[in-house]
């Protein structure tokens, strides 16, 4: 199967921006149903936001978030995010053209990872998952929502068969599993829940776990 690097997802990202939100309106309105919301409320503290991308999140963050700093390879999808904060005003957030699989951010710093429909396209999610879980604080959280393979046999092979096609249009993996990424990576999952058409949407909580016993 062809493998993604950086340039093949800044060229994608790049070429989409323009259509991505709208393509996101139909996307949760039939198949991801409410898994944004879902994550948005998960998030606490300090958070860091990989592939942050147009910035759907940014709006819905409350009050127990403290700040977020978001990521992005994609300089016109972090045009539309540095739009949306400015329009709406919305506080607490920081914007940087950076790689969820090399972060320039200091170990044990944050509280919550969250990633939104990213990680199925990030070129190395076992460095992205090592990543998140460096600088996580112990006991830190971080959430996933993703689509991926179908839980029905014949659904799977047939993402199967499209999927290196679909890797080559759009760098996206479409039945990938985040799970074994993160247990490789050294979290504890603490949530799995499938759902959407075929079960292909995918909600998941991982933890660092803190060895001192604390939050
Ligand atoms: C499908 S979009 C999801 C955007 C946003 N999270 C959302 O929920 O709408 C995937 C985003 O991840 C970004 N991305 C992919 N790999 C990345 C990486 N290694 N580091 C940072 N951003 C990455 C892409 O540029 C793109 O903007």
């Amino acid at each position: 199967m062809h493998q993604t690097s950086n340039e093949d997802i800044t060229k994608a990202f790049n070429k989409n921006a323009r259509l991505y939100d709208r393509w996101m309106t139909f996307f949760e309105r039939y198949v991801a149903q409410g898994a944004r919301g879902w994550a948005v409320s998960k998030a606490y503290g300090t958070v860091i936001e990989i592939g942050v991308g147009s910035g759907l999140n940014l709006p819905l963050y409350g009050p127990g978030v403290e700040h977020v700093t978001g990521f992005d390879l994609s300089e016109k999808m972090l045009a539309i995010a540095r739009r949306r904060v400015a329009e709406k005003r919305i506080d607490r957030v920081q914007l940087h053209h950076g790689d969820a699989q090399a972060l320039d951010l200091p170990s044990e710093s944050a509280d919550t990872f969250i990633s939104t429909f990213t990680f199925c396209t990030i070129p190395a999610p076992l460095a992205a998952s090592r990543e998140a879980y460096r600088v996580l604080r112990p006991g830190g959280v971080f959430v996933l929502t993703e689509h991926g393979r179908s839980t029905y046999p014949l659904a799977r092979a047939l993402m199967r068969a499209i999927e290196p096609l679909i890797i080559r249009v759009s760098a996206e993996h479409i039945t990938r599993d985040p799970v074994p990424y993160l247990m490789g990576a050294g979290f504890t999952i603490t949530e799995v829940r499938r759902g959407g058409p075929g079960g292909i949407v995918f909600r998941i909580l991982a933890r660092k776990d803190d060895p001192s016993g604390g939050h």
